[in-house]
């Protein structure tokens, strides 16, 4: 099959295929630091552009991984000895801890506060902000992006700023889609795992040093090379983003899906573009959320979920995640250990199409119902639901109309399918 959506372990350069592999002379490695640079020292658009259009092997060299693999957060850098320093954002008021020797950056994401940044790597200045009180080590900040000047003036990168003592400092909070720009950025796939005879998990990672911001619950773009594309909803939290996870379900005779299941391999190169929606976490909101997933309508929900575990977030949560059979809910056991976890948490199956070895004792039926019938009245609550187009549309419908919930409430991305396919009509699930 001609391979117009990625690439495997080749891609061309001057109409020459070279290789992409592990070697340190990775053909690509020197044109992507020089554009790197570029990118990073001007802040140019256009060099920033053409790392993501241009050659398509244009993702992490070895080198370079070292650097990626080093701003990997671990787990969690509390090591119980210490309680770490106390950092103020205003205005917002906002707290969190930081450990000493840990960016201020990185503490804030790791607690599901989401600050600006870029590069991640003090070259980009996405992250500048002011130290109102307190010092800091400021790290490996480069010149270009924080000049002697900012520095007397107090101003930061907060990327690589550790702090000495307790601090408050000023700096913007991402609250709206709209403050994220999207970008154009190869990825690579690292790795690909058949969650269920129809799902496949995709783990993709960007260059070294660069990362992509997004709130909890939006989705990407894959940019095919025939100038289609097709959007998938990112399935990790933002605390969680050395690499970004796709849940694809396929597709009969999908053109990019059939692609995923029939040809795609480990270390396959793809351009991407994003981040994009308004499916996200409402974070200001205390009111108790209910959560709707169909199929693979769990990666976004997913995404929701763990940042809003993240950010301790003692709102009520009742997951209902449907499927016709059990494998459809490919990742019921990670539902069920929030369950186990998480006291304010809840879990509800529903299988539409149960067969008698799927055993299943517990809810059967459309899932929106199933959410409708333990939760008549919706007025207090907030909605997010995901899924194919009739769910979303279903689930609207009847969560306003009968239930009470007002329609700002309701909070949905509804998987519809590309338009460039929109004059067939779609299969009914
Ligand atoms: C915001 C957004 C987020 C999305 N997130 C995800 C995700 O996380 N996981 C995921 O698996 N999919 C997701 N989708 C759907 C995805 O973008 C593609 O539409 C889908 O994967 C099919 O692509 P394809 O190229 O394989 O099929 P196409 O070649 O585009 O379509 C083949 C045939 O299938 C029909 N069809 C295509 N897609 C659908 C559909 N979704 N429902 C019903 N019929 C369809 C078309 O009518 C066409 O006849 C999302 C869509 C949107 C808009
Ligand atoms: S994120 Fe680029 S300098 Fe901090």
């Amino acid at each position: 099959m001609q391979n117009d959506i990625g690439q495997t372990g080749q891609a061309l350069q001057g109409g020459r295929p070279v290789k992409v592999g592990n070697q340190r002379t990775d053909p690509f490695a020197a044109p992507e630091r020089r554009l790197r640079g570029i990118a990073q020292q001007g802040k140019n658009p256009v060099a920033s552009e053409q790392m993501g259009k241009g050659a398509t092997g244009n993702v992490a060299a070895p080198d370079n991984e070292k650097c990626l693999h080093g701003r990997i957060l671990p787990e969690s850098p509390h090591n119980g000895d210490s309680m770490g320093f106390k950092i103020t954002i205003q205005p917002s008021q906002h707290t969190f801890l930081c450990e000493a020797g840990e960016s201020i950056l990185d503490a804030a994401l790791r607690q599901g506060l989401a600050m600006p940044y870029g590069c991640r790597d003090g070259a980009c200045g996405a992250c500048r902000g002011r130290v109102l009180s307190g010092s800091v080590d400021t790290g490996k900040a480069q010149e270009h992006a924080l000049s002697a000047t900012d520095r007397t003036a107090g101003f930061a990168l907060f990327c690589c700023a550790s702090p000495k003592e307790d601090l408050t400092i000023e700096a913007r909070e991402m609250r709206s889609s709209l403050d994220i720009p999207a970008k154009t950025l190869p990825a690579r796939v690292e790795k690909m795992t058949r969650a269920a005879p129809d799902v496949m998990l995709i783990e993709l990672k960007l260059p070294a040093c660069e990362r992509l911001q997004f709130l909890a619950g939006q989705y990407i773009d894959i940019l095919l090379k025939d100038g289609r594309r097709r959007s998938f909803s990112l399935a990790n939290a933002p605390h969680d983003d050395s690499r970004l996870q796709l849940h694809v379900r396929r597709v009969p005779e999908g053109h990019f899906t059939n692609h995923v299941f029939t040809a795609m391999k480990e270390r396959d190169l793809l351009r991407i573009n994003g981040p994009h929606g308004s499916f996200f976490l409402r974070e200001e909101s205390a009111k108790p959320m209910l959560l709707v997933a169909g199929g693979t309508g769990f990666a976004p929900i997913k995404a929701v979920i763990e940042h809003a575990i993240a950010e301790n977030q003692q709102r009520p949560m009742t997951l209902y995640w449907g499927g016709r059979r059990k494998e459809d809910l490919y990742l019921a056991d990670l539902a069920e250990g929030w369950a186990r976890k998480h006291p304010g948490f809840r879990f509800i199956p529903v299988l539409s199409e149960s067969a008698p070895e799927d055993r299943c004792n517990g809810r059967t039926g459309f899932v929106h119902v199933a959410a409708m019938q333990d939760h008549p009245d919706l007025s207090a609550h907030q909605a997010y639901v995901c899924g194919a187009p009739a769910m979303v549309a279903a689930a609207r419908r009847d969560f306003v109309g009968q239930c009470g919930l007002p329609e700002e409430e309701f909070i949905a991305d509804s998987f519809e399918f590309s338009s460039d396919t929109r004059t067939n009509p779609p299969p009914q699930r």
